[in-house]
């Protein structure tokens, strides 16, 4: 009785903890509170059987406690499946730039996934400038407002006070938003920056950024609401079953994988998460796993999909449909971004859609181009796992890839030691607007002085060379392994 009691306690302490809020997956989370009420009735039902224990057959104690301890033990595989779930966040901390005195302290400290030089920061000022005075010189922006960039997943907005500090030093005027999940993180810079006002923090994820963004809008407003349910309910369904597959597992293991059991569990797969499985599967184990983790297939030759991705599919086709929908409506609307930018998206995660969305006149991304970033299926096989995901970095119906370059991350999150170059910057513009030159030179942006690791990184001296995409580029890939080859055959140890 104890020991049922004590895991309760367990389980309802861990859903409680603070971790799940700031992990948070669309399913997983509202799944977990809803087994806050799991864990409120079997409370209330030892707290049934502690009273009337005295009353008690000893036979029907036992059968109560082994009910009580089957529902307890479902619980507990659900969190611990629920656990697996969760994706890594990857993130900086909050550094002063204060601190960073060498490319040494850079790389201890690392305040940004790569190693921005002045040449970089430049060019990213000279392409929200030219994007501003392009929406003005169009009538869509009134003259003399300040350049707005937007930077989702910006962390601690470390990028953001670069970028800043320099448009200051050049007399442009600029708002620097940045939007990131991660409270403390925000919380932190938020209290740096109180006195950089050109700077904004909001605690936000993408989609919750880009539904606050499109509030006002009565023709997106609705779209994204459908979008935001429909996600909701196919990532709902799709942490169901992968928290069913961490279960079916772990019966197996148990070897309580009988004919009674394994039909059960076809039954629940087709009544409670909605997927039907063949009719062999009830009968044979193997068939069973086959299709509910997927793998190689003898008889049709080829590898079967995990049943979660069907569900991903089913799902993401209709909410692929709405983003373009609102894509197509956005297309025709002034940007109300100059530039928008994502750097170094969290690895196996994707939300290209979400920063399209967003409507900026630019888009850049700071890009692994071995695989780190977001999900590159074609580099590294990081298949989409969500509705609502797809290959990281698409340009959808409203952008083109125009300027790629390459640039340094730090020596842990290189391909391979030998890989000086690693990083690369992907700038898509708005079909509408007009390709130029990103040279800090051209724009009138004066770099001034060299930050205080780019002595030691910059062995020549030269920044890398910007790339256009060739005729023949299959995707950015082949843009930015171009600027990546070039920067390092410049480049002598
Ligand atoms: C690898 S870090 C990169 C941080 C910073 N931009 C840089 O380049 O150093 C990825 C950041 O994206 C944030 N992130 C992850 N998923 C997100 C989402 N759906 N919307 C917005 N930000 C997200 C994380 O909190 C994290 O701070």
């Amino acid at each position: 009785m104890d020991d049922v009691r004590s895991r309760v306690e367990k389980v309802a302490e861990s859903l409680g903890r603070s971790s799940w809020a700031e992990g948070e997956t669309w399913g997983i989370r509202s799944r977990l509170e809803e087994m806050e009420g799991d864990i409120g009735s079997l409370e209330a039902a030892l707290e049934s059987i502690r009273r009337e224990a005295g009353s008690m057959m000893d036979a029907e104690f036992d059968e109560l406690v082994s009910v009580l301890d089957r529902r307890v033990r479902e619980v507990e595989d659900y969190i611990e499946a629920g656990k697996v779930n969760l994706p890594e966040i990857h993130t900086t901390g909050f550094i002063r730039w204060e601190q960073i005195d060498s490319l040494e302290s850079f790389c201890r400290e690392m305040p940004v996934y790569w190693i921005p030089t002045k040449e970089d920061v430049g060019r990213i000022l000279a392409v929200a400038k030219t994007m501003h005075e392009q929406t003005v010189a169009r009538g869509e922006s009134p003259a003399g407002g300040a350049m707005r960039v937007l930077d989702i997943g910006g962390a601690s907005g470390a990028l953001g006070k670069l970028v800043v500090d320099l448009a200051r030093e050049n007399g442009l005027d600029i708002t620097y938003e940045v939007a990131d999940p991660l409270e403390d993180v925000v919380r932190a810079a938020r209290r740096a920056y109180a006195g950089v006002p050109e700077m904004r923090l909001s605690k936000a994820w993408s989609h919750e950024f880009v539904r606050e963004q499109h509030r006002k809008d009565a023709e997106v407003s609705p779209l994204l609401a459908e979008r935001a349910r429909l996600t909701d309910e196919g990532n709902r369904h799709i942490a169901d079953l992968e928290t069913f597959q961490q279960i079916f597992a772990k019966r197996q293991e148990a070897g309580a994988l009988d004919t009674a059991e394994l039909a059960r569990l076809y039954d629940i797969v087709a009544n409670e998460l909605g997927v039907r499985l063949s009719p062999e599967a009830r009968t044979d184990v193997e068939r069973f796993k086959l299709e509910l983790y997927g793998g190689w297939c003898d008889q049709i030759e080829e590898r079967w999909p995990p049943a979660n991705e069907f569900v991903r599919q089913e799902y993401d086709a209709k909410v692929k449909a709405i983003t373009e929908q609102v894509e197509r409506l956005l297309g025709e609307r002034p940007p109300e971004w100059d530039l928008v930018i994502n750097s170094w998206m969290s690895p196996f995660v994707d939300f290209t859609r979400d920063i399209r969305l967003t409507g900026g006149a630019a888009l850049m991304y700071m890009v692994q181009n071995y695989g780190a970033t977001g999900t590159q299926p074609e580099i590294c096989g990081g298949e989409p796992r969500l509705v609502g995901e797809g290959a990281s970095y698409e340009t959808g119906r409203n952008y083109r890839l125009t300027a790629v370059w390459a640039g340094r991350s730090v020596p842990e999150l290189a391909h391979r030691d030998s890989d000086e170059y690693c990083n690369g910057v992907l700038l898509q513009l708005r079909r509408d607007r007009k390709d130029f030159d990103v040279s800090p030179e051209a724009n009138g942006i004066k770099l001034g002085e060299a930050y205080a690791w780019e002595e030691e990184l910059l062995t020549n001296g030269a920044p890398t060379a910007v790339e256009k995409p060739e005729v023949g580029d299959e995707s950015y890939h082949d843009t930015v392994q171009r600027a990546i080859w070039k920067a390092g055959h410049g480049w002598r140890r």
